[in-house]
């Protein structure tokens, strides 16, 4: 059975102690409320094996928002799919729309990514979805289907099933424009007939299919709806824990 999953992507966002701060305010709210859905809050790796320490919740997890693509060794910057796991964190955001376009993220550095994620036992929460000029002139099918063949498909389905996928529409993120419940459906439903015709029907219905982009309080319930629909990725809302909170009540 696919997991309801509302999951944070708080970006470069909030000090060591902030982040502490919110994953503690997080934690006692879903302590006092128990949500009907896995919650996941997306920290910048200095936070990772704080916000472990601060939630005793077990319906929250906590990921990375990126991971490299190799395994270890003389690449400057980087933090590795091991260090990740090493800091407690179960889970990775891997493909998101600002690591493409502003760091050049290729599906084929994104193919390396996803198997070392899995590699190290990490849920990888894999981004996908078009940019506007894409949506405007029709080609967002075809965008989304790119992305995952190119770096999931040569995935064993026992290894895909392990995969979160998360529709951005660029076009939503940040910007206060949401996809309409019905864009959301429309999409998600074509998402996983495609993982229907390569994997079968039954790792199409078990793979959790996320939106993100511009989703609150106000539309998360109306996007969740959707039979598709299966849980959000929220920037800009999941930095307050009231709001994220409102998102995760949807459920
Ligand atoms: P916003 O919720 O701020 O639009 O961001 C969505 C997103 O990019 C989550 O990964």
């Amino acid at each position: 059975m696919r997991q309801n999953i509302v999951a944070g992507n708080w970006k470069m966002n909030n000090t060591l102690e902030e982040g502490v701060t919110l994953a503690k305010e997080v934690n006692e709210i879903l302590k006092a409320n128990k949500p009907n859905c896995k919650v996941v809050l997306g920290t910048p790796f200095i936070h990772l094996s704080e916000a472990v320490k601060a939630v005793d919740c077990d319906v929250i997890g906590i990921a990375a928002q990126n991971c490299a693509d190799k395994v270890s060794g003389a690449y400057t910057g980087e933090t590795s799919a091991a260090m990740v796991k090493s800091t407690g964190a179960q889970y990775v955001i891997l493909g998101h729309s600002e690591r493409r376009a502003y760091y050049g993220e290729t599906n084929a550095i994104l193919k390396e990514k996803t198997d070392l994620a899995l590699a190290n036992d990490l849920t990888p929460i894999f981004c996908i979805g078009e940019v506007l000029e894409e949506r405007e002139a029709d080609k967002h099918f075809d965008v989304v289907k790119t992305q995952i063949e190119e770096a999931l498909f040569h995935l064993s389905p026992e290894a895909f099933g392990k995969v979160v996928l998360a529709y951005e529409p660029v076009w939503a993120i940040g910007t206060g424009k949401t996809a309409s419940p019905e864009q959301a459906q429309e999409i998600h439903a074509f998402i996983r007939q495609t993982l229907a015709d390569k994997y079968g029907a039954e790792v199409a219905d078990n793979t959790s299919i996320l939106y993100g982009g511009s989703c609150k309080p106000s539309n998360a319930k109306e996007l969740f709806a959707n039979p598709d629909v299966d849980g959000g990725l929220i920037g800009g809302a999941s930095l307050k824990a009231e709001d994220f909170h409102g998102i995760i009540a949807a459920f």
